[in-house]
């Protein structure tokens, strides 16, 4: 599946079906079920994370120091080819 440009990871990967990808709340970030672990290479292309999605990562059971909200990150040109990691136990 084509990502498109503007849309929100979790929703690209909601409308793929991705296990593990849930996006209970629709991206306002109060569900935790879009959690996902960056690579370090996907990592240089994206913008951090605010300090309100920080905050949530910091209830997320099993997070690490790579973990996002993918609801929160915005699918651009510069993220051609990436690929996103989804916790074993999501799915
Ligand atoms: S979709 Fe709910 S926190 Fe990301």
């Amino acid at each position: 599946m084509q990502a498109r440009v503007g849309d929100t990871v979790m929703r690209t990967a909601v409308a793929a079906g991705v296990a593990g990808i849930i996006g209970e709340c629709g991206g306002c970030m109060n569900c935790l079920t879009c959690h996902c672990y960056i690579p370090a290479e996907v990592a240089e292309r994206i913008p951090p994370a605010s300090e309100d999605e920080a905050a949530m990562l910091d209830v997320v059971a099993l997070a690490q120091a790579n973990s996002r909200l993918c609801c929160q990150i915005v699918v651009t040109e510069a993220l051609d080819g990436a690929r996103f990691e989804i916790p074993e136990w999501q799915g």
